[in-house]
């Protein structure tokens, strides 16, 4: 059967990864959640106490503890450093308020678009992120730019906190989410943006199993072709 790329884009919390994960389980394919790729490497900077400046150690280390994913008992995704489980250690505030200058680093952005062409050759794939459509897979058959307000952004991240244990201040979070989303859309290297052939689809206020149908239904129309 015909195996497709699809690209899902967009600003931090706008459902991307919750809807990715789903599109790729109901059509068999692999999905990268390439945030967590960058929130290892930023665990892996501040666990060395490595700056901007140290590039190449930060290199080395990504060379030395491999990243890989694998699958909890209960289904869901859980993220490796090396042998090191990194899954929750990845979504703590430090590594969530440092991941935006260790993602503006033209070296690191090159190691893992590569590691993420590589994983997408193996078949058909849902990939989320910033640049999905515009760098990693500029060909995908079908690329989607989700957004929303920051108001609902903050309060999906603050729900999903609370389930993992996370401690978080709403107001806070919302501050965060938008200098993210500013520091994101504004760096020099694969800004957030969507690429020119991209569906952007506003999520504020739709569920998830919209969100989920809309998608699934440019899908289906691409493989029915
Ligand atoms: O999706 P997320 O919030 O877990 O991503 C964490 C950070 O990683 C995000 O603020 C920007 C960066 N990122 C990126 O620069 N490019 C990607 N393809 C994915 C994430």
């Amino acid at each position: 059967m015909k195996a497709i790329q699809i690209a899902i884009d967009g600003p931090a919390s706008s459902g991307k990864s919750t809807v990715a994960k789903i599109i790729a389980k109901n059509l068999g394919y692999t999905y990268l959640d390439t945030g967590a790729m960058y929130r290892c490497a930023t665990y892996l900077a501040l666990k060395n106490d490595l700056t901007a400046q140290d590039v190449s150690s930060l290199l080395s280390e990504l060379a030395a503890h491999p990243i890989s994913f694998g699958k909890a008992a209960d289904g869901s995704q859980k993220v490796f450093l090396g042998d090191c489980d990194v899954t929750l250690a990845i979504r703590q505030h430090d590594v969530t308020n440092n991941v935006s200058w260790v993602s503006a680093l033209p070296e690191i952005r090159a190691e893992l678009v590569a590691q993420q062409q590589r994983i997408a050759t193996k078949g058909g794939i849902v990939m989320d992120g910033r640049d999905i459509g515009t760098v990693v897979l500029p060909r995908a058959e079908l690329k989607i730019f989700l957004i929303a307000s920051v108001e609902e952004r903050a309060l999906r991240r603050f729900k999903e906190n609370q389930e993992k244990g996370i401690p978080t201040d709403l107001e806070t979070l919302k501050e965060e989410i938008a200098t993210r989303d500013f520091k994101d859309s504004n760096r020099k290297v694969s800004p957030l943006k969507a690429a020119d052939d991209a569906i952007t689809f506003d999520t504020t206020g739709v569920s998830i199993d919209e969100v989920v149908a809309f998608i699934s239904e440019k899908a289906n129309e691409i493989l029915d072709k």
